[in-house]
C-alpha cells in the first residue's frame, strides 16, 4: 500500500472513530442508494497490526460501500453490545476481531437471530463455534506456518553464523516472548520456531520465557530483566510478534548495550517499524504477516456475503477449508529482501 493511500486510510479511520467516539448516530441502511454497509469490530485499535490491517481494509472501500469500524477495547461486553448496535444500524454483514477467541456465544446468536452473516478475523474462534452456523466464517493465516518460518530464519543465521554462539558452548541459550496467553498464532509460533530450530539441527538450550501480551512495552520491561539475569548468556530472541521483538531491541538500546553484543532478535508481521527495525539490521528477520492479503479477503467475503453470494465464489483466487476457512500465506522477510515489504 503507497504511503498516500496510507494516510488518506487513516484519515477515514479517525473520521469513522471520531464519529462514532461523539455519539453521530450512523445512518441506517440507505435503501435508496442501495449502498452496502459493512461493520467492523476491532479487539483493540492500540494494536500495532490490527490499527494497519484496519487500515488496509479502510482503504479498499469502494463508492458504493459504507464501512463503520468500532474499537472493542479489550472488552467482550464491549464488542457484544458493538455487535448489536451494528446489526439495529442496519449493517449487511459484520467483521469480527474476537476480543476473548473462546467466548463467541453472544455475536453468533445476535448474527443468526437477525440473518446477518459474519466474517471473523485474526483471533481464531474454535471449530466447534464456527459450525454453530452456516453464516459464520474466518479470514487469517495459518499459525504454525508463521512459527516454522520463525524457526527457520533463526536456524538459518545460527547455522551460518558462529557468532550467534557468543559462549561457543555449541547450544544456543534462547528466551521466548509470548503473546497473549491462548492466542493461536502466540501458541502455535511458540512451539513451532522451537520445534524447527530443533529440526533443523540446531542444539537449543532454553533460559527462559516471558508473556508479553503483543505488547512493545510488556516485552521491554520482561528484557530487562532477562538481560539482568542471563546478560550476555542470552544468544537468542524469538518473538512472537514485531511489537515484542522491538520491545527487547528498545531495552538493549537503553541499557546501552552494544550491537555486536545482542542475541539475534527475530519477529513475525513485518509492521512499518518491524520491517525498518529488519532494514536497520537491528531485528535479524521478520514473518510477514499478510495484512493486505488478509484485508481484502476479508472485504471480497462480505462483499459477496452481503450480495447473498457463497463463499465458494472465492475458490478460484484462495483455497477455502471446510467451507468456511481462508488462510492467506506468511513470507520470510530478511535485510535482502526487505525492500520488497517496505514498499507495499
Ligand atoms: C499478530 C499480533 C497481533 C495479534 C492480535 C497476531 O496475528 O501477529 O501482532 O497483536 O495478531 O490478535
Amino acid at each position: 500500500m503507497g504511503r498516500k493511500r496510507k494516510i488518506l486510510s487513516f484519515g477515514m479511520i479517525c473520521i469513522l472513530l471520531i464519529a462514532l467516539l461523539t455519539g453521530c448516530e450512523a445512518k441506517k441502511q440507505d435503501v435508496t442508494t442501495g449502498k452496502i454497509k459493512i461493520g467492523v469490530t476491532v479487539y483493540d485499535q492500540y494494536d500495532t497490526f490490527m490499527s494497519q490491517l484496519t487500515e488496509c481494509f479502510v482503504g479498499l472501500v469502494e463508492d458504493d460501500v459504507e464501512v463503520v469500524v468500532y474499537n472493542a477495547s479489550q472488552s467482550q461486553q464491549t464488542q457484544n453490545s458493538q455487535v448489536r448496535k451494528m446489526i439495529e444500524e442496519g449493517c449487511n454483514v459484520i467483521c469480527v476481531n474476537l476480543v476473548d477467541r473462546t467466548d463467541p456465544t453472544a455475536v453468533i446468536d445476535a448474527a443468526r437471530k437477525n440473518d446477518v452473516p459474519i466474517v471473523f478475523f485474526n483471533r481464531e474462534l474454535v471449530e466447534g463455534d464456527i459450525v454453530r452456523w452456516d453464516k459464520l466464517f474466518y479470514v487469517g493465516a495459518d499459525a504454525a506456518q508463521s512459527g516454522r518460518m520463525e524457526g527457520e530464519l533463526a536456524a538459518a543465521k545460527c547455522r551460518r553464523e558462529k557468532s550467534v554462539d557468543k559462549n561457543g558452548d555449541g547450544l544456543i541459550q534462547y528466551v521466548v516472548l509470548e503473546g497473549e496467553a491462548g492466542h493461536q498464532d502466540a501458541v502455535m509460533r511458540t512451539e513451532m520456531s522451537v520445534e524447527t530450530l530443533r529440526s533443523k539441527g540446531v542444539e537449543v538450550d532454553k533460559l527462559g520465557y516471558a508473556i508479553a501480551n503483543w505488547n512493545r512495552a510488556q516485552a521491554q520491561t520482561k528484557v530487562v530483566q532477562f538481560i539482568e539475569d542471563y546478560g550476555d548468556d542470552l544468544e537468542l530472541i524469538l518473538a512472537n510478534n514485531d511489537d515484542m521483538a522491538l520491545g527487547a531491541i528498545d531495552a538493549y538500546e537503553a541499557a546501552g548495550i552494544d550491537r555486536e553484543k545482542w542475541p539475534a532478535i527475530f519477529g513475525v508481521d513485518g509492521t512499518d517499524v518491524g520491517l525498518e527495525a529488519v532494514r536497520d539490521d537491528k531485528m535479524c528477520g521478520t514473518v510477514y504477516n499478510d495484512k493486505e492479503g488478509q484485508a481484502l479477503a476479508m472485504y471480497r467475503l462480505a462483499l459477496i456475503l452481503a450480495k447473498g453470494g457463497s463463499i465458494e465464489d472465492l475458490s478460484s483466487d484462495y483455497e477455502i477449508t471446510g467451507g468456511k476457512y481462508l488462510r492467506l500465506p506468511y513470507w520470510k522477510v530478511t535485510i535482502d529482501n526487505v525492500h520488497d515489504y517496505l514498499s507495499k
